[in-house]
């Protein structure tokens, strides 16, 4: 919006799925930057073609970011029909939105594209095989946004936690203050990233034509096992209230829990074009994770 005589009008940014981990991270984040209109599903559903339409095409956003998805991965399992409906016809239906008012496209997705078996980290031009309906379903959303639209960027990445969303942290701290002893899988390597560390590279990526696809995670990499006691560890050093708590983590191996959607073993995506592009990487992702647990201060 123009402010005055010699300032800049900012680019108008419409983000779906707002309400979200990720969206709510956007919202804000980009805020700073752009002109940002976050939509959730009360504004339009996006398996609805003419609803997500007829709000896009009302807004008339220059880009628009799709952070939108049905993320329940188990549940993606026996709701097949639903996670394609969302995950797949809905991304189209947000893609042939965009096309209808020529706005550019940022899809989020996901490391779960991939089945974990390479012995290193995934990069962009890696070949995709989903193990689960989720990553499927994503994988299906990436090539409708690639059939549809000549100017999109795909970010895929990966164990996300942020304000305003259940995630492994949150679940790990509260458990850490009532439970004695914790499992978690040590056969599943990624990297942790922060929503608003993510949110923050997407505002930069996005200053920049380079469209295509890309890797976004904040750097190194861990196994959940890893990751739950060095949650715990942090809680423990900031809030002394926790040393009452005498959770003792366990690794164990994912068969063990028996869940219904397989986890690709290796999750490590590089940030290839990141580096590609000379584009700054993300912090470590114990460093974001110290700023999540100071109250999400980054
Ligand atoms: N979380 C992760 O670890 C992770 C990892 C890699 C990639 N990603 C990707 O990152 C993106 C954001 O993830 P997130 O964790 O922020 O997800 P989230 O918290 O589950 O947010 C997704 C949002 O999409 C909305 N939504 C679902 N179905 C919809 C529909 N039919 N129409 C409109 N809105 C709909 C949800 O609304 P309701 O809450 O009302 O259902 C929710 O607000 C997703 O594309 C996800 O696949 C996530």
């Amino acid at each position: 919006m123009a402010k005055g005589k010699g300032q800049k009008v900012k680019k108008k940014v419409l983000i779906t799925g707002a309400n979200g981990m990720l969206g709510r991270a956007l919202v804000e984040k980009l805020g700073e930057r752009y002109a940002v209109k976050g939509i959730t599903i009360d504004d339009a559903d996006i398996t609805d073609l003419d609803a997500i339409a007829k709000v896009i095409t009302k807004i008339k956003p220059a880009l628009v970011i799709h952070a939108a998805a049905y993320t329940k991965v188990d549940e993606c399992e026996s709701n097949i029909s639903l996670a394609y409906r969302v995950n797949a016809i809905g991304t189209r239906n947000v893609a042939i939105a965009c096309q209808g008012i020529d706005a550019s496209m940022v899809y989020i997705s996901t490391d779960y594209i991939f089945d974990g078996t390479k012995d290193s980290p995934y990069v962009e031009f890696d070949p995709a095989n989903p193990l689960s309906i989720y990553g499927n379903s994503k994988l299906a959303g990436e090539v409708f946004v690639q059939q549809v639209l000549s100017r999109f960027y795909i970010i895929r990445t990966a164990w996300l936690y942020g304000e305003g969303g259940a995630n492994f942290v949150d679940t790990i701290i509260n458990k850490a203050k009532t439970e004695k002893q914790l499992k978690v899988v040590d056969d599943q390597r990624g990297s942790p990233t922060y929503t608003k560390d993510l949110a923050d590279k997407i505002g930069e990526v996005i200053s920049r034509e380079g469209y295509g696809i890309y890797h976004i995670t904040n750097s190194g990499s861990c196994s959940w096992f890893e990751f739950a006691k060095k949650i715990v560890e942090i809680s423990l050093k900031k809030n002394r209230s926790y040393m009452t708590y005498k959770t003792s983590i366990v690794p164990i191996k994912s068969s063990e829990l028996k869940r219904p959607a397989k986890r690709p073993a290796n999750s490590v995506l590089r940030n290839f074009m990141l580096e590609l592009e000379g584009i700054s990487l993300m912090r470590h992702w114990e460093e974001a994770l110290k700023s999540y647990l100071s109250n999400g201060d980054s």
